[in-house]
């Protein structure tokens, strides 16, 4: 069972904008695009930049790596343009009770 984590409301994460949390001492990249969440690995798969920091891309549902400029896919963690190769984990997000509510993906490999 994944263990769910209340990170804020939210309205504290507007359309457009991204913040990073911590779950168990784990850095996580929250992402709204035009009211959809998504979360995943805030640190890049290539070296380390902070996701979150980095520029969405609404149109491709993806984030642009601030230090080298890899894409990176929100739904799947997949980098889409290098040079980064290697995707970052994408973890579950959910908004229910009036929060915005994450978990460690319990799939992860
Ligand atoms: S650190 Fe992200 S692409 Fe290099």
């Amino acid at each position: 069972m994944p263990e769910w984590v209340r990170i804020c409301e939210p309205e504290a994460i507007p359309p457009g904008h991204a913040a990073c949390v911590e779950i168990d001492e784990r850095p996580v990249a929250v992402f709204n695009v035009g009211g959809s969440f998504y979360a995943l690995d805030d640190t890049c798969s290539h070296a380390l930049a902070s996701l979150s920091e980095g520029e969405l891309h609404p149109d491709s549902c993806s984030v642009e790596c601030p230090l080298h400029g890899s894409q990176f896919d929100l739904r799947t963690g997949d980098a889409v343009s290098l040079p980064a190769v290697e995707p970052v984990q994408v973890h579950l997000v959910e908004v229910r009770d009036g929060g915005l509510w994450v978990a460690l993906n319990p799939e992860e490999p």
